[in-house]
């Protein structure tokens, strides 16, 4: 399928999504957000594919909704519409993992998407920032809401009400990116990852991915049970077995649904 704002790919196992609307540093326009929504459904469909790669530019990741095709709405066209709403929730929806590999800006929602996916890999040049605030707004796909719950009240308030940014030390030191590599390694990095998680049983990958989502919406009694019945049911997969007898037999596991 010919898209108009991304590059899609794979790699062995692993979808790869690439942002490339240069001339706009990947503001997130409608037409983005729509070929991101299909590249996804097309990569949650393909049982070939395992994770997902979600990336942009060295320069920028993306540099936020786009202000100019938003600037002239109205109160009634954003409610309406529920601008920003539709569409950009499909990364959340997706079972499969989607690691944002983040080099340079990631501004407003091109942050508030690096954070929908499951982790963030960053570049050295990274750079994150709410910067809503100074444009007027307020982030509105989850910047107040996903920053606080990665970095704390502290520094979350901070970057919102400054729109200050935040470089890749300091994210990842602050619980925001789990890695930071050199940004001309960033891509290969990534899809590595992307591809040893491709390797294993996908019922757990999935099971993971509940769990820890879990973590956010619940109790920590509650997690821990929900936790509890996802692992005994792993119990009931060939690859449990696989998996276990490889680490008793010193070899491989050769995992049946991947
Ligand atoms: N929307 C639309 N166009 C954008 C854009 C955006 N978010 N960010 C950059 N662009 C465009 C610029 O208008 C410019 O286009 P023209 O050449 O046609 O003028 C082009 O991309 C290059 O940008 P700059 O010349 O500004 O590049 P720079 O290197 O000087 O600065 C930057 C880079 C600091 C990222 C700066 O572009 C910037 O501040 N961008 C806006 C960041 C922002 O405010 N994002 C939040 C948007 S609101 C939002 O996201 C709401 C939400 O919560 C969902």
């Amino acid at each position: 399928m010919p898209y108009e704002n991304i590059l899609v790919e794979t790699r062995g196992r692993v979808g790869l999504i690439t942002l490339n609307r240069p001339k706009a540093l990947n503001a997130l326009c409608v037409g983005l957000i729509k070929d991101l929504g299909a590249a996804l459904d097309a990569f949650e469909a393909d049982d070939e594919v395992g994770c997902i790669v979600l990336t942009g530019s060295e320069k920028a990741f993306a540099a936020g909704a786009d202000i100019k095709e938003m600037a002239d709405k109205t109160y009634m066209d954003a409610y309406l519409q529920d601008f920003i709403t539709v569409g950009w929730q499909r990364i959340t929806t997706c079972r499969k993992p989607i690691i944002a590999a983040v080099a340079g800006y990631a501004l407003g929602g091109g942050c508030e998407i690096a954070m929908m996916c499951d982790f963030i890999i960053a570049a050295e040049n990274a750079k994150f920032g709410q910067p809503e605030i100074t444009i007027g707004t307020i982030p509105g796909s989850g910047g107040t809401q996903r920053l606080t719950r990665f970095v704390g009240k502290s520094k979350a308030m901070d970057m919102c009400l400054t729109g200050r940014q935040m470089d890749a030390a300091e994210a990842e030191r602050s619980g925001l990116v789990s890695r930071i590599v050199p940004a001309a390694d960033l891509v290969d990095e990534a899809v590595k990852i992307a591809d040893r998680i491709a390797g294993m049983s996908r019922p757990a990958v999935y099971m993971t991915k509940e769990a820890v989502n879990a973590s956010y919406e619940t109790t920590l009694q509650q997690g821990i049970m929900f936790e509890r019945r996802l692992f005994h049911s792993t119990f009931a997969t060939e690859d449990q077995k696989e998996g276990m007898a490889a680490f008793v037999e010193k070899r491989q596991p050769n995992f049946k649904n991947r």
